[in-house]
C-alpha cells in the first residue's frame, strides 16, 4: 500500500495494489483491459497474413471441422484453390530485346490490371521513372493479363514498358501472373542482377533499395517482408482461405509478402523448375515460399526490419520516406501528392 505511493505507478495502484478494492476502481480496471484487448484484436485482424496469436487461435478453431460444422470439400471444389499453371501462356505485348540492350542492375516488375492506366502513369512519373540510381541501371515493366478471355484489344505500347500475357487477369490468377513474370525474367533478362516484384499501390525508395542490393548476395537471395511460421488461414470468410484438403500443413513455409519482394536473377529459373513439382495454389506469395522450400533456399531478412514497411504511419515526416524502401499507399495517385510534398534530398539525423 505504501509502495503504491512510492512507486506512483497507476496500474500497480489500480489493478494489482493490495489496497481496499473499490467497486469503481475494479470497473475502471476492467474497462481499461477490455479496451486494450479490443484494440489489440482490431490491429491483429488487420494483418491476417502475419504471424499473430489470433490467427493461430482461428486456425486451430477451423481445423476442427466437427466443431465448426464445415464439411470436407469435395475434390471439384478444391480445384478452385489451384491455378492453371504450368501452362504455355503467350505474350501478346512483349519487349524481347530491351532488357538485353539496357543491361539493368535492377528490374522492377509491377503487376497491374490492364485497364489501370492511371496507376501506371503515377508510377512512371515517380519511382518508375528513375533509370540510373547510384550509377546502376534500373528499369521497370508492367505485368498485365487479359481483361476478358480472348480479348486481345491491346493497351498502346507507348512507353515500351508493358508485358501482357494471354491469361485472364483476376485476383484468383495472381499466381499465374507471378510465374509468367518469372518466365519473362529468365528468358529476356538473365543478365540483370536483381528483380523486384512490387504492387502498384506501393511507395518505393529506389535509392535505398539499390544501396541495400549493392551489398547483398548475388545468388540464392530473396528478401522483403518475410513472414515466418504464419498459420494457414482456415476461416472460410478470409480473403486468403485455404482448406485443409488443399494445404494440409498447419503453417505456411517462410515467404516474402507479395507487396514487394526482391530476388537475385538466378532464382526465376529455379523457381520455374520447382513449380513443375509443386501444385500451384492461388496465393501468389505463399506459393513462391513453397517453391523456395522445395528448392531448400532460405529467405533473407532485410538488414533492418524497418526498411520494408506495411502501412503508412498516421504521422510521418519527410524523413520517413527517405528511411524506408517500401510502404503501402491508399492508391497509386497518392504517389503524385507525395511527390509535391517530399524533398528528394536525403535526411540527416
Ligand atoms: C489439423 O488437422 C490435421 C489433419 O486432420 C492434423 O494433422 C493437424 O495436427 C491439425 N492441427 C491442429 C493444430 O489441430
Ligand atoms: C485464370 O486464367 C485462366 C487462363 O486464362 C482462365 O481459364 C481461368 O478462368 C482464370 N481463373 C480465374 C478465377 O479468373
Amino acid at each position: 500500500m505504501y509502495s503504491c505511493r512510492v512507486l506512483n505507478n497507476l496500474y500497480f495502484c489500480f489493478c494489482l495494489g493490495r489496497e481496499k478494492w473499490k467497486r469503481d476502481r475494479q470497473w475502471y480496471c476492467f474497462l481499461v483491459l477490455l479496451l486494450m484487448g479490443t484494440l489489440i484484436l482490431v490491429i491483429y485482424n488487420s494483418y491476417p497474413q502475419l504471424y499473430l496469436p489470433v490467427n493461430l487461435w482461428r486456425t486451430m478453431k477451423y481445423n476442427n471441422t466437427q466443431v465448426t460444422g464445415i464439411s470436407p470439400l469435395d475434390p471439384s471444389q478444391a480445384e478452385r484453390y489451384f491455378v492453371a499453371y504450368p501452362h504455355p501462356y503467350h505474350f501478346i505485348l512483349d519487349e524481347p530485346d530491351k532488357c538485353q540492350q539496357e543491361h539493368p542492375f535492377l528490374v522492377l516488375m509491377i503487376p497491374v490490371a490492364p485497364q489501370d492506366r492511371k496507376a501506371r502513369d503515377a508510377i512512371r512519373s515517380t519511382w518508375g521513372g528513375e533509370t540510373t540510381v547510384l550509377g546502376q541501371v534500373v528499369s521497370h515493366y508492367f505485368m498485365l493479363g487479359l481483361t476478358k478471355e480472348g480479348d486481345r484489344a491491346e493497351p498502346l505500347q507507348e512507353h515500351h514498358d508493358l508485358l501482357q500475357s494471354d491469361f485472364l487477369d483476376s485476383y484468383q490468377n495472381l499466381t499465374i501472373k507471378t510465374m509468367v513474370m518469372l518466365e519473362w525474367l529468365a528468358l529476356r533478362c538473365p543478365s540483370a542482377s536483381y528483380a523486384m516484384k512490387i504492387d502498384s499501390d506501393m511507395f518505393l525508395n529506389v535509392h535505398n533499395l539499390v544501396k541495400m542490393l549493392l551489398k547483398a548476395p548475388r545468388r540464392g537471395y530473396m528478401t522483403g517482408m518475410v513472414a515466418r511460421g504464419a498459420p494457414v488461414l482456415r476461416d472460410p470468410n478470409s480473403k486468403w482461405f485455404l482448406p485443409q484438403e488443399v494445404f494440409p500443413e498447419f503453417c505456411y513455409p517462410d515467404y516474402a509478402l507479395g507487396l514487394g519482394y526482391v530476388f537475385s536473377l538466378d532464382l526465376p529459373k529455379k523457381i520455374i523448375k520447382a513449380s513443375r513439382h509443386v501444385k500451384a495454389i492461388y496465393i501468389e506469395d505463399v506459393y513462391l515460399g513453397v517453391c523456395m522450400k522445395y528448392l531448400g533456399i532460405k529467405l533473407t531478412d532485410p538488414p533492418r526490419g524497418s526498411l520494408f514497411k506495411g502501412v503508412l504511419p498516421y504521422w510521418w515526416t519527410s524523413c520517413y520516406w527517405t528511411s524506408v524502401i517500401t510502404t503501402i499507399l491508399d492508391s497509386p495517385q497518392q504517389l503524385l501528392f507525395k511527390k509535391e510534398k517530399v524533398p528528394s534530398a536525403p535526411c540527416r539525423k
